[in-house]
Order: C-alpha cells, then structure tokens, then sequence
C-alpha cells in the first residue's frame, strides 16, 4: 500500500503559487518546504502535480534512468519551430540524439584542453582590468565573472569576441539573451495563461529569441564561406559525422546548439567563480590553503593547464562550492512511458509516481543531507571533497552536473576554466570582501549567484 505524499494545500486556479512566493528567491521557498513537509511533498503547479525530492536516497532512485528520465524545461520553450538545442531537447526527439553524438567527442578532455590558450587569453584580460582598477575600487564579481565566461564560451565554442571587457555597453546579443532569459524566469512563476495575454512581452521574447537565431546564423554561413582548422565547437558541429547514420547537421540544429552553449555555458560557471569566491573569502582559512597551494604548485610562473589536475585543495574548493550551492540548482524528472507497479514509485515503495507528474530534485538541499554530510552539512569545508572522501561518497551525494545521458555535456570544459581562473587570480591578488559583514542572499534567474557581491583586489607583485 503506497501512502499519500505530504504537501501544503493548494488553492483552486492559482495552486501554490503562493507557497512559493519569497523575498529572496522561489528557490529559497522550495528549500524551506522541504524543511517543513520533509524530503518529499507535492506542489499543484499550472494543473501539474509536483514531486519535490531533496534527500539522498530518494533521489538516487529517480536518478535510476531505466525508471525516470530528463523532463526538459518548459519555460524555455519556443514559440517558434525550430528545433531544440542539447538542454531544451526531449530524450527521444532525434536531433537530440544526433547532436548529443556528434557533440561528445569535442567536450572530450583533449578537445577542452585545446582550447586552453583561448581561455587564457580572456582570463588574462580579467587580471588586467582588476589589476587596472586598484585596490581601492569595488569590484562588481558576479557581472565581472559573467563577462569573462560569456567572453570565453563565444571564443571557444564559435571564434566570436564579445569584448565585454572593452566595450561600456554589452553587445546585443547579449542583451537579447538577458531579455530572453529574464522572461523565461518570469514565465516559471507566471500561470500560462496570464503569459498567453501579454502580446507585447511575448513578442519582446520572439524577437530576442530571432535575434539571437539571426547572428548565429550569419556565423554559421561565415565559417562555411571561410573554413579554418580551428579545433572549436562549430567546426565539430559543420563537419562532424552521427556515428549512427553518416549525416551531419542541419544549419537549424547547429544555431540552436550555439546558442544553447552560449546560455549554458556562462551564466553557470560564473555562479560557480562567484560563490567559490565569496564561500574562501568567509572561511579565511580555506582561502589562505587554497593560495598558498597556487604559490607551492605554480609559484610565479604562468598557469599551465598541466597545473590544474595537481591544485588538489582549489578542485576541493570548487566542488564544496557546488555542493552548498550548486549554480543549476533544480533538475527535472518524469516516469519513462510504460514504467508500473513498484517501479513507478519513490520511497522503497511507500509512495506512488503518476505518469503526468513532474518531478524535481533540489540538488542544494540534497547535497547537504546530514545523514551522509553529517552534522555540518552546511559548513564550508574543501576537505571533504578531496581525495578518498570524496571517492568514497554515494553515487547521488554530488550531482551538480546532473546525472546520466543528459548530465552536463560542458563539465570538462567548466571545470577547466573555473580552475584556470581561480589559480591565476589567486596568484596575482590579495581579495577582501568590500563589506566584511556581507550576509549572502540568492539571486535566482535560471541559475543562482550571491546577490550584490562586491569585493578588493590587490596586486600580490608587480606585473612584468
Ligand atoms: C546540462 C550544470 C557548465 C552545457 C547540465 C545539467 C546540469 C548542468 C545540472 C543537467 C540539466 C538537467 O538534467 O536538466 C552545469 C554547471 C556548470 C555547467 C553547474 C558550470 C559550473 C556548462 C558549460 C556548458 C554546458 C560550460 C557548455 C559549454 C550544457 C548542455 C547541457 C547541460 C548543452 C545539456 C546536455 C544534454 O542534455 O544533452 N548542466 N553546467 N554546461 N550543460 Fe551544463
């Protein structure tokens, strides 16, 4: 006998809507019914009943992919019939399959360790500008870091500069791609039908969402007209073979693939610089180990990407950082068809999936499930996340980048440049927190960062 899953009432129209308003951020809402109804309870969301997980032993069995599969986002849906890029895709839909193909390959880890220089080169153009700054200058970190991995994705992925840090405003590209996704976030808290009536909003979206299709498109016919033997995410796309069938891709799919990696490519990792900076500059002893490991490691010589592997404490650094606040904070599940009887269920049986619900995993609240971090689950602590504990931690403890087919096709890539930055700006600088009383509050779009976050940079030695 399966029990009714626990849950707040909902009211009728609206559902609980209400339940998920928050000062902070919705996600913050979502967290803190957890701590009131316990690690599963359900939500009437838009007509849908919503399974929210947070523990570790539920969630390893809805990361069971032969039981539960990805339930792509709706709020980024397209008005248009394009096809879907790698993250909005369906399992099933064909041009996911040929892409995800197609793609592995150029995020292997010699394909990402190419593009090294390149990361390189824009990070060295963040040294310069804080450097330039001066120590008396509040750095704005978030919309700084943001720059920097938008800049870096568009080099690596496609040979486009965005010269974020040369230009006062930001390119329209850019703009569109703020405006397409702030309205994706809003569109997650609004009923659809109150979308449906917002004509000027919804073709603000068209056109951003055309905008964006536009110049990419015109740099897909650009490198058509001018092939170069860049190793690049575009070059893998216009002249890689699906292993399966020989073809290659069509120019639609290619453009929403770009423009996929463009989104899910920065705002991401800039989270994770953010709040890894943030997470050493409260726990100053955290933050002396991990420079004093860059000056043992890599002294005063450029950061080589043969470095990284061996920056053991940083890598620890930056995968407690994603356990306490994991930048992609909500994944999405649904039953795969025909899946009955026990197995469409959570709990070890005690409580019952339908085939309609949606079902979300709250990776921040997951990853700090006491009855595998213990204690001080919430506390900062890199040690925890290097060596043999981290190997030793169960499968689902830590899944940031998700989990199976569709986990995070950019992890490689990701983890590279979080690295390469954090060991270069921890080289070159001294940081303190611009308000030492800073308290963190979230700021929720489709990914989280620290709200506001302001910090000091100076120099550690005189730049050759
Ligand atoms: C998928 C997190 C960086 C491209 C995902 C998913 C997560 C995630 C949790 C799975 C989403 C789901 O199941 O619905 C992160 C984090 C990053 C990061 C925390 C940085 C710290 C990147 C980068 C790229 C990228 C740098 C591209 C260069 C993608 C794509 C998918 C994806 C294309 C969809 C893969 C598929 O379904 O086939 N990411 N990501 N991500 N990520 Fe990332």
């Amino acid at each position: 006998m399966t029990e009714p899953v626990p849950g707040p009432k909902g009211l009728p129209f609206v559902g609980n809507m209400f339940d998920l308003v928050d000062e902070e951020a919705p996600l913050r809402a979502l967290e803190h019914l957890a701590e009131l109804y316990g690690p599963i309870y359900k939500l009437q969301r838009k007509g849908t009943r919503v399974l929210v997980v947070s523990s570790i032993a539920m969630a390893e069995e809805l990361f069971d992919e032969t039981r539960f599969r990805k339930m792509p986002p709706s709020a980024l849906a397209k008005d248009s019939e394009k096809p879907a890029g790698l993250f909005t895709a369906a399992s099933d839909d064909p041009d996911w399959g040929e892409a995800h193909r197609i793609l592995v390959p150029a995020f292997g880890s010699m394909a990402i360790e190419a593009m090294y220089p390149e990361m390189q080169d824009i990070g060295n153009q963040l040294v310069l500008k804080w450097a330039r700054m001066g120590p008396n200058t509040p750095i704005s970190v978030t919309d700084d870091f943001t720059r920097l991995t938008l800049d870096t994705i568009a080099l690596c992925a496609m040979d486009f500069r965005f010269n974020s840090f040369y230009t006062e405003q930001m390119h329209p590209f850019v703009n569109a791609m703020v405006g397409m996704l702030t309205e994706s976030g809003n569109r997650m808290a609004r009923p659809a039908i109150v979308t449906s009536m917002m004509r000027k909003t919804n073709a603000k979206f068209n056109e951003d969402q055309e905008y964006m299709f536009n110049i990419s498109q015109e740099l897909v016919r650009h490198r058509r007209e001018n092939p170069t033997k860049k190793r690049d995410l575009l070059n893998a796309m216009i002249n890689g073979t699906d292993p399966n069938s020989g073809s290659t891709m069509r120019d639609d799919l290619i453009i929403a693939n770009i423009i996929t990696f463009l989104i899910a490519g920065h705002e991401t990792t800039s989270g994770l610089l953010s709040f890894a900076f943030l997470n050493m500059l409260q726990n100053p002893q955290a933050y002396y180990a991990a420079q004093r490991e860059v000056d043992e490691v890599i002294g005063r010589d450029p950061v080589t990407v043969d470095k990284l592997s061996k920056l053991e404490y940083l890598n620890g650094v930056l995968r407690e950082t994603l356990r306490l606040t994991p930048t992609a904070p909500i994944i999405s599940k649904q039953l795969v068809a025909g899946c009955t009887g026990s197995r469409a269920t959570l709990g070890n049986g005690k409580y019952a999936v339908e085939p309609t619900d949606k079902l979300m995993v709250l990776i921040g609240a997951m990853q700090r499930d006491p009855s595998v971090y213990g204690e001080d689950a919430n506390e900062f602590r890199p040690e925890r996340m290097m060596g043999e504990s981290f190997k030793n931690l169960p499968s689902a403890a830590w899944k940031p980048f998700g989990n199976g087919v569709r986990a995070c096709i950019g992890r490689a890539f990701a983890w590279q440049e979080a690295l390469m930055v954090t060991a270069m700006l921890l080289q070159n600088f001294d940081f303190q927190l611009d308000d030492p009383s800073y308290k963190l509050r979230i700021k929720q779009t489709l990914t989280i960062k620290p709200a506001n976050l302001k910090m000091r940079a100076t120099i550690r030695h005189k730049m050759e």
